[in-house]
């Protein structure tokens, strides 16, 4: 635990040099809100800038730097990629959806705007981003990533997700949930780094699942957090898993095995690591922030 720590520490410093960058790059990208619709590009902002990790892009970017990318296409990758999950949490918090009220330590879009508001700011913050990756005039990042998100990435996971609320499931739908809703972006984002610096198909491999397991430990400690930290600590509802009968790992499995679960992943992933060609020292303190992580 101790090494992971020290590892995490490695890793928490690079994020806080990168995101700089990432945040100068969403402001830069996104309508301004003087500009009509004004309100609308109120509510997106007001989203995108309540704080946030930026992990997506901050995977993104250490994929292309670790396979040597070069150029300013970077940034349209990586304001896209958090353009999209913010979309993704905004319409996750939606009455209709998991009913919560506060998101990055601020109250959620639909309730700082109205439903109609938000739902359109998501909308707009999605079609944004696939305006910004199809910049990058690499077809094959845009095809991926909108695979990430759609039936059988982000969206197939949240319908289960929400088709499972109250209801006893097995292990094998928790993981199809968790793959869906989250990995697949996590996973989405590191490929889009490698394959914007030119990677082929066999150097990205080890990346790819490198995601995949961090992608699901990302979404088990999410669903451990919720049990176990306040609605402060999170900046986001606390307990709202357990509120809705949500199907999680530790619904399923208990809190303690799902701990041991989340360190399998974590060595499964710098197992996929071993294989790789590249400079892979910083997705490996990345994994031990993942896990360590307390919000
Ligand atoms: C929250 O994602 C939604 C999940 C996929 C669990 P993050 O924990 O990355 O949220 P932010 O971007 O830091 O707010
Ligand atoms: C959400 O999972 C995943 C997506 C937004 C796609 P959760 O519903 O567990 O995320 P939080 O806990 O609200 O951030
Ligand atoms: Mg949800
Ligand atoms: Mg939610
Ligand atoms: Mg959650």
């Amino acid at each position: 635990m101790k090494n992971l720590t020290a590892e995490a520490a490695t890793a928490q410093k690079y994020l806080n040099d990168v995101v700089g960058d990432i945040e100068k790059n969403l402001e830069l990208h996104l309508p301004k809100d003087s500009i009509r619709p004004q309100r609308l590009h109120e509510a997106m902002r007001y989203s995108m800038f309540a704080g946030g990790k930026r992990l997506r892009p901050v995977l993104a970017y250490t994929a292309w730097e670790a396979f040597g990318g070069q150029g300013e296409d970077i940034w349209l990758l990586t304001s896209a990629l958090e353009m999209l999950h913010t979309f993704s949490l905004i319409h996750d918090d939606l009455p209709c959806m998991d009913d919560d009220d506060f998101r990055r330590g601020i109250p959620t879009a639909h309730k700082k705007y109205g439903e109609a508001t938000a739902i359109l700011g998501g909308d707009a913050l999605c079609i944004l981003a696939f305006e910004l990756l199809a910049r990058t005039g690499n077809a094959e990042i845009v095809r991926m990533v909108a695979k990430s998100l759609g039936t059988s990435g982000m969206i197939g996971g949240q319908i289960v997700d929400i088709e499972s609320e109250g209801q006893q499931v097995e292990l094998e739908t928790v993981d199809y949930i968790h793959y869906h809703k989250t990995a697949a972006l996590i996973e989405a984002s590191l490929v889009a780094g490698a394959l914007l610096a030119g990677a082929t198909a066999e150097q990205i491999k080890p990346i790819h699942d490198y995601g995949n397991a961090i992608g699901l430990a990302f979404q088990v400690v999410d669903d451990i957090l919720d049990i176990e930290q306040t609605t402060e600590q999170l900046g986001k509802d606390a307990g709202s898993d357990v509120e809705k009968g949500k199907a999680t790992y530790p619904a399923v499995l208990g809190v303690e095995t799902s701990k041991q679960k989340v360190l399998e992943l974590y060595n499964e992933s710098l197992v996929a690591l071993e294989t790789s060609s590249a400079q892979t020292d910083v997705l490996k303190s990345i994994a031990a922030y993942i896990i360590t992580r307390v919000n």
